[in-house]
């Protein structure tokens, strides 16, 4: 893994905004509704104009950060100085306010609350459930039938989370859930790419009514607490440190300090976080297994050699080296979490430049971590590299960094790579898309068409010519 320096110097850039885009050039950003196009925008702009690039849309002035000293400041250093950006004011409309939309100091006690349900020990006694959830759809799984990948993964992490976290079944919630992020990530391809200019309006209308219904997705929002409110009354009474046991004991031991409405958010919030993204990581990760045929045998051959005919358990898991490399560098090349942002609560400098209090700057996993400086052969699919040492910090962070750094990120990398032994044990995923597989739209970094895979059941794949799927391309 390499890395160059950055000399940020004493130049005189003080006060001068930095280069970027110019003239109508920036309405790019706009993407036309699609944020796909608004990260193709972005991600030019970053290699033209270096690790800190600036526009300007109207009244607001955007950055852009592609530099790892520079990431770190912001999500670590002085994270103090920063706030969510536009992105979360959308999302409380969506899932109220939970760990994922809160500010300190509220979001540092709430983190406190339920930080047990990720500790080592905690986690450990997720995989049993993980593993036992995979076994058991790929024992639905039929040969030669063509799945719609995306699909079938989300399905298979919302049954994961529900289990581990709430100790609950959502198999039958899982069209509902798909239903309802299917209709958000419509409405959200127009909303966030303008939303910066809505946001003043946003936030008028919640500091007047802190209860208010939902702006932009009030059915929506309905639809999830009619899912997540039978999780709540059906309390289980169990010793184990699940999210739902956390946030009960929490209430009543501080007499209802935390109501149902804050308990429902919170449900919510792991839900919808827990879930899609690690479903996404997934899908990419098979989706580039199945254009590399030889990173894909690699794989199995270690699972074949570690777990055998067994079930995966958490002892394995530092054993599946490779397939764990296989799960970082599709995250690389797809992190989930595509684009995120803060705001300066003052005017700060930042990198040499002077960045005014409320402006927007976006840090963005997908572009860093497709960056020539930091990885050779940036845009190719090699674990191997894992096998050389991490990369540079913060030029790969995927779960972000810092205090809001992703909670879950120690259940989702465990998830990976038990999901892949579990279900690369019995099936080869035989890509049958005719068309090439680009980047959607949407706050996460969805494929922008259904992928489909044929199974091919693994003794039977053993024999069997390649597929043909030159149409997909990275
Ligand atoms: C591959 C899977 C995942 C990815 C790529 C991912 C990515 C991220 C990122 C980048 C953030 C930070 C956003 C920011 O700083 O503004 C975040 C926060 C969060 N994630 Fe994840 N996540 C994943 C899986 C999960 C899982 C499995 C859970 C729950 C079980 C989860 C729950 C959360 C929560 C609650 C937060 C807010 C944390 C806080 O602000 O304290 N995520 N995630």
């Amino acid at each position: 893994m390499k890395r160059e320096a950055v000399s940020y110097g004493a130049r005189a850039k003080q006060m001068k905004a930095p280069p970027g885009p110019r003239g109508l050039e920036v309405f790019g950003f706009l993407g036309g509704g699609n944020a796909g196009r608004t990260v193709n925008f972005l991600e030019r702009s970053a290699r033209r104009f270096g690790p800190i690039s600036s526009f300007r849309i109207l009244t607001k002035r955007i950055y852009l950060v592609d530099d790892p000293d520079l990431i770190e400041e912001i999500l670590v250093k002085r994270q103090h100085s920063f706030v969510r950006d536009t992105g979360a004011v959308l999302l409380r409309e969506l899932i109220g306010d939970g760990l994922l939309t809160r500010e300190e100091p509220e979001h540092r006690e709430r983190r406190r609350i339920l930080q047990p349900a990720f500790h080592r020990d905690q986690i450990a006694s997720y995989a049993d459930s993980m593993t036992r959830e995979a076994e058991r759809t790929a024992s639905d799984w039929q040969p030669g039938a063509v799945i719609d990948l995306a699909a079938e993964m989300r399905r298979l992490t919302l049954a994961i989370v529900g289990e581990c976290l709430f100790g609950a079944d959502f198999r039958g919630s899982a069209k509902g859930i798909a239903a309802v992020i299917q209709r958000v990530g419509k409405r959200s391809q127009w909303l966030v790419p303008g939303f910066a200019f809505l946001e003043p309006l946003v936030l008028a209308y919640r500091r007047a009514f802190p209860r208010g219904p939902s702006l932009f997705f009030r059915s929506e929002r309905a639809e999830l607490e009619r899912i997540v409110t039978p999780i709540i009354e059906r309390r289980r009474q169990s010793q184990t440190r699940d999210v739902i046991s956390l946030l009960m004991a929490q209430r009543d031991e501080t007499g209802g300090q935390l109501s149902d409405e804050d308990i429902r958010n919170e449900i919510v919030t792991f839900v919808l976080a827990g879930h899609e993204t690690t479903a996404t990581a997934l899908t990419w990760t098979w989706y580039l297994l199945a254009q590399h045929p030889e990173i894909e045998r690699k794989m199995h051959a270690e699972i074949g050699a570690i777990i055998g005919d067994r079930a995966a358990t958490f002892d394995d898991i530092p054993r599946l080296r490779y397939t764990s490399a296989v799960f970082a560098e599709a995250m690389r090349l797809y992190p989930p979490a595509l684009l995120f942002g803060r705001r300066p609560k003052e005017t700060i400098t930042l990198g040499g430049y002077t960045i005014r209090r409320g402006a927007t700057i976006f840090l963005s996993p997908y572009i860093t971590q497709r960056n020539e400086r930091f990885f050779e052969r940036p845009t190719a699919f090699e674990p191997e590299r894992w096998e050389a040492g991490s990369p540079p910090k913060f030029a790969y962070f995927p779960f972000g960094g810092g205090a809001k750094m992703c909670i879950g990120e120690p259940f989702a990398r465990m998830e990976g790579v038990l999901v892949l032994a579990a279900l690369a044990r019995h099936w080869r995923l035989a890509l049958s898309n005719e068309k090439a597989v680009g980047v959607g739209s949407g706050m996460i970094l969805r494929p922008d068409r259904p992928i489909l895979m044929r199974l091919e059941p693994r003794q039977a794949a053993a024999s069997m010519p390649q597929p043909a799927n030159a149409a997909a391309s990275l």
